[in-house]
C-alpha cells in the first residue's frame, strides 16, 4: 500500500565556523551572535536551539582558502569577514554532539588537498562521537588560494578535481566499508584478545593519485560511510554524483529547470546502477517570517538595510568593481581582464544589463526561486509548493541573523508546517542521520551504492571502474 502521508519537509541549518558566510553585512546587527564563533558556547547554544525545532541536522560549510580576487586582493573579504577569519568546521561537531542526542552534523571536506587516509579517520572518529549522526558535504574546491595554500601553483582543473575526488572516495570506503569486519573487535578479556586480527584487512589502494596501504585505524562506526552530499550542476560533478551523492544540492530559477535538474540527476544515479529514488534534494533558501505583514516587513527592512553589495561581489570572486562605474554603464561595454565569474544569481536575462541592475540585484534578496518572506501560513504555502511543485525534498535554511533565523522559524513555521503534516513531531531515538534521511534500518549505504562493493573484501584487489566524463554541456538555468 503506497504512502499517502505528505512528504514532510527536511530541514538543515545552514551554517559556516566563520562570521560571514553568504549573507553578508549583517554581522554588524547587535542582535547577531556571528562574532561570537570562536567561543564553544556559540556552537552548544545553536545545536540546542535547532535539536529543540527538530532540525535534521546543522550543515556547515567551508572553504581552505581566502576570496581575493574582487578588486585584486583579499582586503573587502577580510573587512567585511567574507568567511574569512573562519575555523575548522569538524572541530565544533563534537561540542554540539555533547549536547545533543538527536540532531544531526553535516560538515565540508575537500577532496583535492588534502590525503584521505587521515580524513577517514576524522569521519569516522565523528561517526562513533555522534552515534552515527554525521554527514559529509564533498567539495573539490573551487578557490585559486586554496591551491596556493597547498603548494599548487594554480587550481587543479575542474574536471580533473572530479578524477581526484572519484578515487578519493574509493580509497575511503575501502577503508570504511572494507577494511574491518562487523565483528572484528571481540574485547575477549579471557584470552587477552582485543580484536580479532583476521577479521581486519589492509587495503592496499594503488591508484592515479593515491596509495594507501590501510588497514583503517578506526573500528566500524554505525553509519561506517557518513551521509554523502553534495552540491553540483556541471556534468563531470553530476556524473561524480550518480556514482557517490546521496543528498544533492540542487537549484533553478524555475519550477521547470528545478525539476529537470532533478530528473537529470536522478538518471545519472540509475545509470550508476542506483534506484532513481536514492538521491535526496535540498536546495539553500531565504525564509524570512513574522506574526504579521508589519513584522515581517519591518524585519527584510532591517537585513535589507545592512546588506553588504561589496561583501556579494568579494565572494563572487568578481574582477569587475561595479560600484566603481556609473549605474547607467552597460555591463557589455565594461572590459574585464580575466575570466568574469558569473553567479548564477545574477539574471542577465535583460538584453542591455546595466551596473544599476547588478548593482540592485546584489542589493537585494530574492536570489533565486528558494526565498519567502511572509506570514506563518504563507511560508508554509510556498514550501509546500517547493515540496509538490518543484519536488525537492528538504532546504538548508540560510541565516539571516544567529539567531533569529533558526528561532522565528523554529517558533513560528515549525508549528504550522506540523499543522499540515509536514514536518517530524519529534526525533525517532537513536537514528542515525541517514535513517532520517531514508527510514528505519538504513544506516549504512545500501547495497546498490557503489561504496557496498567493499563488503566483499576480495574487490579490495580490482581496481575501480573509472568514471566517464563527457565534454561539458552547460546544466539548465533559465
Ligand atoms: C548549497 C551549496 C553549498 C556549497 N557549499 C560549499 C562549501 O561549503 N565549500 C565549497 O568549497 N563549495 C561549496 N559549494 C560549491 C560546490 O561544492 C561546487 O563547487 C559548486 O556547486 C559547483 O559545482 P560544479 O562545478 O560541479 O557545478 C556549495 C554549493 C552549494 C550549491
Amino acid at each position: 500500500m503506497p504512502d499517502r502521508s505528505p512528504k514532510q519537509l527536511h530541514v538543515n541549518l545552514f551554517e559556516m565556523n566563520c562570521v560571514s558566510h553568504i549573507v553578508h553585512g549583517l554581522w554588524v546587527h547587535p542582535e547577531n551572535n556571528r562574532h561570537r564563533f570562536n567561543d564553544i558556547d556559540y556552537w552548544t547554544e545553536v545545536a540546542q536551539l535547532c535539536e529543540h525545532g527538530t532540525f535534521d541536522a546543522i550543515f556547515l560549510a567551508d572553504v581552505i582558502g581566502a576570496y581575493d580576487k574582487f578588486r585584486g586582493g583579499p582586503e573587502t573579504a577580510l573587512k567585511e569577514a567574507v568567511q574569512i577569519p573562519s575555523n575548522d568546521p569538524l572541530l565544533v561537531i563534537p561540542a554540539m554532539a555533547a549536547v545533543t542526542s538527536g540532531l544531526g552534523f553535516g560538515a565540508t571536506f575537500s577532496t583535492t588537498y588534502e590525503p584521505p587516509f587521515a580524513f577517514a579517520r576524522r569521519m569516522s572518529t565523528l561517526d562513533h562521537l555522534t552515534k552515527g549522526r554525521v554527514g559529509w558535504n564533498i567539495v573539490t574546491s573551487y578557490l585559486p588560494n586554496a591551491a596556493a595554500n597547498f603548494g599548487y601553483d594554480a587550481e587543479v582543473p575542474h574536471d580533473h578535481r572530479y578524477e581526484i575526488a572519484d578515487e578519493y572516495c574509493d580509497v575511503l570506503y575501502k577503508l570504511w566499508e572494507g577494511s574491518w569486519d562487523d565483528d572484528a573487535v571481540i574485547q575477549d578479556r579471557v584470552n587477552r584478545v582485543y580484536t580479532d586480527p583476521s577479521k581486519v584487512r589492509y587495503i592496499d589502494h594503488a591508484g592515479a593519485h593515491f596509495r594507501v596501504a590501510g588497514p583503517h585505524l578506526t573500528q566500524p562506526s554505525r553509519q561506517r560511510t557518513p551521509v554523502l552530499f553534495q552540491a553540483t550542476g556541471s556534468p563531470a560533478g553530476m556524473e561524480f554524483a550518480g556514482r557517490h551523492a546521496e543528498v544533492v544540492f540542487t537549484g533553478g530559477l524555475t519550477t521547470e529547470a528545478v525539476r529537470r535538474n532533478i530528473a537529470n540527476m536522478r538518471a545519472k544515479a540509475v545509470a550508476h546502477g542506483r534506484p532513481a529514488d536514492d538521491i535526496r534534494f535540498i536546495v539553500q533558501a531565504g525564509v524570512i517570517v513574522g506574526r504579521n505583514d508589519v513584522e515581517v516587513a519591518d524585519k527584510v527592512a532591517k537585513y535589507r538595510a545592512l546588506l553588504s553589495v561589496e561583501g556579494r561581489l568579494a565572494h563572487s570572486q568578481s574582477v569587475i568593481d561595479y560600484t566603481a562605474y556609473p549605474r547607467d554603464t552597460k555591463v557589455s561595454e565594461i572590459k574585464v581582464v580575466g575570466a568574469q565569474p558569473w553567479s548564477t544569481q545574477i539574471d542577465r536575462s535583460k538584453a542591455e544589463l546595466t551596473v544599476g541592475d547588478v548593482l540592485d540585484q546584489l542589493a537585494g534578496f530574492n536570489e533565486d526561486r528558494f526565498f519567502v518572506a511572509g506570514t506563518p501560513g504563507t511560508v508554509a504555502d510556498e514550501i509546500e509548493r517547493w515540496l509538490d511543485v518543484d519536488g525537492i525534498d528538504g532546504i538548508n535554511l540560510r541565516q539571516y541573523l544567529s539567531f533569529e533565523t533558526a528561532r522565528d522559524f523554529i517558533e513560528l513555521v515549525v508549528p504550522e508546517l506540523r499543522r499540515r503534516g509536514r514536518f517530524r513531531e519529534a526525533y525517532v531515538p537513536g537514528e542515525t542521520l541517514r535513517e532520517r534521511l531514508y527510514g528505519a534500518g538504513r544506516a549504512r549505504l545500501p547495497d546498490s551504492h557503489f561504496a557496498a562493493r567493499y563488503r566483499d573484501p576480495r574487490a579490495l584487489a580490482e581496481p575501480a571502474p573509472p568514471l566517464r566524463f563527457e565534454p561539458p554541456v552547460k546544466a539548465d538555468a533559465a
